[in-house]
């Protein structure tokens, strides 16, 4: 079966077949992603939480990045792996080259960036030079000190506005595609209708290119903390692998997400 590749993801965009999308730290599970169909492993500063137990993904490196990287990248050949620039790597342009070298280097095919308009050179900057990125904006988890919690963005208009006018911006930066976290899903599905590359939701509705999940939490092994945004989907399954091949067709089906897990 041939590699996903960002043009992979254009073409599904296009012809309205969703694209599905998970984390994976670790080669066990990212053989079970790969087999399941999954198009896209994310290696997500989420590891720090789900992997480290720390109590946000601000103590994430880029070398604990980089090793999981490799973890996945080593045993997959089909998914997208995309990786997390973790927080504060790019203190000046310099360094963002170089974690993003580093994260490439180890297995990456992009690069996903939390942040606004003001990442606009860093996107331009790291797109011309063969590093495609993916833009994180609504919920951006490295911001969770501004945020004062793990809050819904994009409720009031002006905030709205916003996401919009940012992910405008960054397309036009270069960004490849766009992810959206915890935003209400007709502001998800304004932001998609408005570009033309591929939109990636988490907690942002049904109404996107892609759907995802930090597999943790898909496979029911995050308790009481689980988000509204999430399903289990080991539920009524009888192994992992099973699993994640019912979270692959729930969403290229468009059946997840359903109205329980949207704002
Ligand atoms: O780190 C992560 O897992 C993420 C996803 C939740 C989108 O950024
Ligand atoms: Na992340």
């Amino acid at each position: 079966m041939s590699s996903v590749t960002i043009a992979t993801l254009v073409g599904r965009r296009e012809s309205n077949t969703p694209f599905s999308c998970l984390t994976a730290y670790d080669a066990s599970m990212a053989r079970l992603a790969e087999e399941a169909g999954i198009d896209v492993l994310l290696i997500g500063d989420s590891l720090g939480m789900v992997m480290q137990g720390q109590t946000s993904t601000l103590p994430v490196t880029v070398d604990d990045i980089a090793y999981h990287t490799r973890c996945v990248a080593r045993v997959t050949s089909r998914p997208l792996i995309m990786a997390d620039l973790p927080f504060m790597a790019d203190t000046s342009l310099s360094h963002l080259l170089e974690a993003s070298c580093t994260l490439m280097q180890a297995g990456a095919h992009m690069i996903k960036i939390e942040g606004g308009a003001w990442r606009h050179e860093a996107i331009a900057e790291l797109t011309q030079r063969g590093v495609p990125v993916c833009v994180h904006l609504g919920l951006t988890p490295q911001h969770v000190n501004n945020f004062g919690g793990y809050r819904v963005q994009g409720r009031d208009p002006d905030d709205a506005q916003r996401i919009i006018d940012d992910a405008l911006d960054l397309e036009q930066a270069g960004a490849a595609i766009v992810l959206l976290e915890c935003v209400p899903a007709a502001l998800a599905q304004q932001v998609r209708d408005a570009l033309t590359v591929p939109v990636i939701g988490i907690g942002a509705g049904p109404d996107v290119d892609g759907q995802i999940l930090v597999i943790q939490d898909m496979l029911g092994m995050t308790g009481e903390k689980t988000p509204r945004f999430v399903k289990d989907f080991l539920k009524g399954e009888d192994s992992v692998l099973e699993a994640l091949a019912a979270y692959h067709e729930a969403v290229v089906s468009r059946t997840f997400p359903d109205d329980e897990h949207c704002f």
